[in-house]
């Protein structure tokens, strides 16, 4: 059976925007607080990284100073090290997110260590963020795939998933970070992960490289994963895995699931329009189906 609300978790204005070409710091606000009319809960609005690795993100802190924020919307940034913590806290991040990997090469590609390097790093990270009251949530990548070595086994994605559970992150948000996936792998990916971690503790961050994500996300909400990451006009793909595009879009998974009659507390119509918009900043379509047909 599946579950009768779904919380989303939108990346747009991160996992997104940081791999799009540079668009102005309003663009961005602009985005945000679209996303926050439509009814979304949980906004990825920032990364706090190193702006040499990844530019588009670089205004993170004007972005948080300049939305108007709603009392009941969570504003999340990507926080890789202390230092990025610290940022994070000065610009008033409501939550964030560190971020792991089940494949060692994108690990080491992606934020330059080794896994077992990246958990001691992360140390610090959750102490900080516990004592400042900042809940943390936990990303691992490559849980269908890694682009540098193929197949990652089960038990990896596992093993990292609990690893920053136990670590004290309040949800594992498994990133299909190329797309890669099919249902089946995809639901047995989940199971597996479910046996070491709550289900409801975990998210699905599914990319849509190969048109893949609705057909796997709709094979996992069986297992009761209630919340699912996705991107609004499927913004975005991954600096560090060539050719990836970006996540599912937003207003597909909504579309589908009020089709399903399942909960999501958004406004299709005012997410198209959010969506519309930042597309035409960047001087591209859509990238959602459900954008071009109602538009
Ligand atoms: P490094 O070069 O090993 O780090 O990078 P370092 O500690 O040696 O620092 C190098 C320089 O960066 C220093 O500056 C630091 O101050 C600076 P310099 O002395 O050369 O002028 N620096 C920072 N600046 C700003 N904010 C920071 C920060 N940290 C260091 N937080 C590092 C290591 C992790 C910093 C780097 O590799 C990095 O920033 N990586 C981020 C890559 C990234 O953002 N990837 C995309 C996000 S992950 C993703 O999209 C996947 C996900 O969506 C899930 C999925 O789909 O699977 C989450
Ligand atoms: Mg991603």
């Amino acid at each position: 059976a599946y579950p009768n609300k779904v919380s989303i978790f939108e990346v747009g204005a991160r996992d997104g925007l940081q791999n799009e070409k540079p668009v102005t710091t309003q663009d961005k606000v602009v985005l945000i607080e679209g996303l926050a009319a439509a009814g979304i809960k949980r906004i990825e609005a920032a990364s706090f990284v190193s702006p040499k690795w990844v530019p588009q993100m670089a205004d993170s802190a004007d972005v948080l100073a300049n939305i108007s924020r709603h009392s009941d919307v969570t504003y999340s940034a990507l926080t890789p090290n202390l230092k990025g913590l610290e940022l994070a806290l000065d610009a008033g991040s409501d939550e964030v997110a560190i971020f792991g990997a089940a494949s060692e090469s994108f690990s080491q590609k992606n934020i330059n260590c080794s896994i077992e390097e990246s958990i001691e790093r992360f140390i610090p990270v959750m102490e900080l963020a516990k004592a400042r009251n900042v809940p943390v949530r936990g990303y691992v990548s490559c849980v269908l795939g890694c682009p540098y070595e193929g197949e990652i086994k089960l038990s990896e994605v596992a093993r990292v998933s609990e690893l920053l559970y136990k670590m004290g992150c309040y949800e594992i948000s498994l990133g299909d970070t190329i797309g890669v996936g099919t249902p089946l792998n995809a639901r047995r990916m989940v199971e597996a992960v479910a046996e070491v971690v709550p289900t409801d503790k975990l998210a699905l961050h599914f990319h849509d490289t190969y048109g893949q994500a609705l057909a796997n996300i709709l094979a996992c909400l069986e297992t009761g994963v209630n919340v699912i990451d996705s991107s609004v006009a499927g913004l975005g793909g991954c600096p560090y895995a060539k050719g990836a595009s970006g996540n599912l879009a937003t207003e597909d998974l909504v579309y589908m699931l009020h089709g399903l009659g399942i909960e999501t507390g958004i406004d299709l119509n005012q997410l198209v329009n959010a969506g519309n918009k930042i597309s035409q900043a960047l001087g591209r379509q859509s990238g959602s189906k459900v954008a071009r047909a109602l538009t």
